[in-house]
């Protein structure tokens, strides 16, 4: 009934504005517009984006404020002679003012609970700025750390990255999008832009319609079946056909196929690109490729505020195409209830910092850090120790929030240094040193040394992307000294993407993967060294030995050449292994777990229950993150060795054991074949449940064609 309601005022609206005011929903204008008081009361602007710049998340942005945006919002609703307000948006990824990890590091959590409560966290804070719009979560399957933008997203795994997506709108959006303190949600950057060739930002994209639905497109359809009211089209081109101008996609698949009813933005200034693409030869016919294939805003660009309107005047582009795009603003402005409460309260801005917020970003910090290898030294006593504080990060503070943080304040955050010093006892002797070869002095009287090393930020984000995953320079042989003293030595690092760390792995007594943690990262990481919090973390993402493996994930297809020990005529490399250095899903504990009694229970119809029983045989209790995976052993097409279907955490105590459970539907097994047609093959399946993706208790199961 309340969209009954909502469709018939969008049509009185539309039945009223100009063809000039319509086209004005279809824009985004930056805050940093010389005219765009002006523009919004002449009725030119639907949305403000609060970055001055293109590629905010690289650079300092001005604050947002509630204030400046009810200023602007009085001209839209009582100044304009349409009254629409305007829809403010703004990158708020990770956090706002309080900074969770980065995406990439939340989904080490694998938590849908986690994600949930980050991006609620977020929502309620920028919403306190008149904030109602994010362009948020990315959802870009990446398989190639040379991209820089893969520290945005969930990791390899479309099934990992679906419930996290899943999770992410739910948080962003709340309960009801039209309370003050949620936001809309923009999935991003639809679709396939982690495909990019050579890890390369902006670069093309060469899928096939099989790997697209499979791999590629799950997350977005899982991101609009949890509600999300608008989605970002991807700056790169696929098969030749820019993103920006894909009407296949941004038309057929999403907004008939899945039956999306939300807005589509562009992404910064992408329209006005189709011209570099080569398929628009002057900013007329890129605003009608673009308006065509289905993009209801224009990001930045203004092609669609100086050519639209020009366009329908001419007769080449019809005038339902605007009204179909500009109902789709107006459904969101009005879902958002924006046209009943245009304005902020400016006293909300009191809860910036929160100290709920700050809990709720520990807990995800402690969920998002991994422990790669521990030769037993971790954790670490609190007392009685000479402990060296040294590596290039060890006092990091901004390089702790991570690329895409516009709002976190450098001054909320503790260094990991000064961390350390305020959890030990007194009896515990702290030493650092700003110089290489002073550290390397004062190492030889440690009992341990903490080398906190990796990526800054400038190296990770948007339009960051590397040729060598190595420790940047220096680093390494910083490590490689330290080893030849002998000292042993716990290394941390901190980056944006996966690092080839074998070179460290040979030489550290324990690494810990802290990825960029957040405002209470270094806490986090604390109470892990010292053993406060006992690591739980799994890798949603592989971690090659080399930049020359990639890419490499774990749920590849088959070769008919595969890896047989002794045959020498499989697939692989001369120079280096083939296996992953850290594998999907691997990450270690300071208990043990382990698992036994695989049962397969078959149910009428095409559905199994997979179960295992988990036990904790070491002396701590501790979370596992249980995982089950699947593979179609023969099918039309090839299908992957191994695919994630379920997983679960669970908290055992010491001795403790717990059966994990998972069912497995017709849908799961199904897939997207070479024509594109999801279709379920009946035949033989193998399983597995187990820690991560390289191991696990093995069976095999069978669905007859009948179902039985
Ligand atoms: C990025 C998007 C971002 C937009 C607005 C673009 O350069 O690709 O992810 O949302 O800028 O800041």
């Amino acid at each position: 009934m309340e969209s009954v309601t909502v469709e018939a005022q969008i049509d009185a609206l539309l039945a009223q504005m100009t063809l000039a005011e319509k086209v004005g929903q279809m824009c985004q204008v930056p805050i940093s517009h010389p005219e765009l008081d002006e523009r919004i009361r002449r009725g030119e602007v639907g949305s403000v984006i609060y970055s001055g710049t293109p590629l905010p998340g690289t650079g300092p942005q001005p604050p947002a404020s509630a204030a400046r945006l009810n200023y602007l919002q009085r001209i839209a609703v009582e100044e304009s002679r349409m009254r629409i307000p305007v829809l403010f948006g703004r990158d708020v990824l990770h956090g706002y003012k309080t900074v969770a990890p980065i995406p990439l590091g939340m989904a080490t959590s694998w938590s849908p609970d986690v994600v949930r409560s980050v991006c609620r966290v977020a929502a309620r804070e920028a919403s306190a700025d008149g904030i109602r719009w994010t362009f948020a979560p990315m959802l870009d399957i990446a398989r190639d750390p040379r991209w820089g933008r893969i520290a945005e997203g969930f990791g390899e795994d479309p099934f990992l990255c679906s419930a996290l997506a899943d999770a992410a709108i739910r948080g962003f959006q709340g309960d009801e999008l039209s309370d003050p303190d949620s936001v809309l949600a923009c999935p991003k950057h639809y679709a396939a832009y982690g495909a990019a060739e050579g890890g390369r930002d902006y670069n093309a994209v060469e899928v096939t319609t099989a790997t697209l639905r499979n791999v590629y497109l799950p997350p977005f359809h899982a991101a609009i079946r949890a509600g999300a009211g608008s989605i970002m089209s991807a700056f790169p081109e696929i098969g030749g056909v820019p993103i920006t101008a894909n009407r296949a996609l941004l038309t057929d698949i999403l907004k008939e196929e899945w039956g999306f009813d939300g807005f589509v933005i562009s992404d910064w200034a992408a329209v006005d690109e189709l011209r570099y693409h080569g398929v628009a030869a002057d900013r007329a016919g890129a605003a009608l490729l673009a308006a065509q294939a289905g993009v209801d805003m224009d990001m930045a660009s203004d092609v669609y505020a100086d050519e639209l309107a020009g366009l329908v005047e001419a007769g080449r582009l019809p005038e339902a195409v605007i009204d179909a795009a500009v109902r789709r603003v107006l459904r969101a402005k009005f879902r958002l209830g924006l046209f009943d409460r245009p304005y902020t309260d400016e006293q909300r801005s009191a809860i910036h910092l929160h100290p709920d917020h700050l809990r709720i970003v520990r807990d995800a910090a402690a969920r998002s850090l991994v422990l790669l290898k521990n030769d037993g030294i971790l954790p670490l006593a609190k007392a009685g120790l000479t402990i060296g504080i040294f590596g290039p990060l060890a006092n990091a503070r901004r390089t702790l929030f991570g690329a895409w943080t516009l709002d976190g304040d450098e001054a909320s955050v503790v260094s990991i240094a000064d961390r350390i010093r305020a959890a030990v006892d007194r009896s515990v002797t702290i030493r650092t040193a700003e110089l290489v070869d002073d550290a390397l002095t004062r190492a030889r009287h440690c009992d341990v040394v903490i080398a906190v090393v990796g990526e800054g930020v400038s190296r990770s984000g948007e339009d960051h992307c590397v040729t060598t995953l190595d420790l940047p320079p220096g680093q390494q042989a910083f490590l490689d000294a330290l080893h030849a003293l002998q000292v042993p030595t716990v290394v941390v690092v901190l980056a944006g993407r996966p690092l080839a760390l074998e070179p460290v792995h040979r030489s550290a007594a324990a690494i810990l993967m802290a990825w960029h943690p957040g405002t209470e990262g270094a806490q986090a990481i604390v109470d892990v060294l010292f053993g406060d919090t006992v690591p739980s973390g799994k890798l949603p993402v592989t971690f090659p030995r080399t930049v020359g493996q990639v890419p490499l994930y774990y749920n590849h297809k088959p070769t008919g050449r595969p890896l047989p020990p002794g045959d020498r005529r499989h697939s692989r490399y001369t120079d280096h292994l083939d296996s992953p250095l850290y594998p999907f899903g691997y990450g270690l504990s300071y208990t043990h777990f382990e698992y036994s009694n695989l049962h397969i229970i078959r149910e009428d119809g095409p559905a199994v229950t997979v179960r295992a029983e988990v036990t904790n045989t070491g002396p701590r209790a501790g979370e596992e993150i249980a995982q089950l995976y699947v593979r179609d052993l023969v099918a039309s097409i090839s299908r992957p060795v191994k695919e994630l279907k379920g997983f679960a955490r669970l908290a055992l105590a010491p001795g403790e054991t717990q059966t994990v459970s998972f069912r497995l539907t017709r849908d799961d097994l199904s897939f997207y074949n070479a024509e594109g047609k999801r279709v379920f093959e009946p035949g033989e399946f193998a399983v597995w449940i187990g820690p991560d993706s390289s191991r696990g208790l093995a069976g095999t199961f069978v669905i007859d064609p009948d179902g039985a």
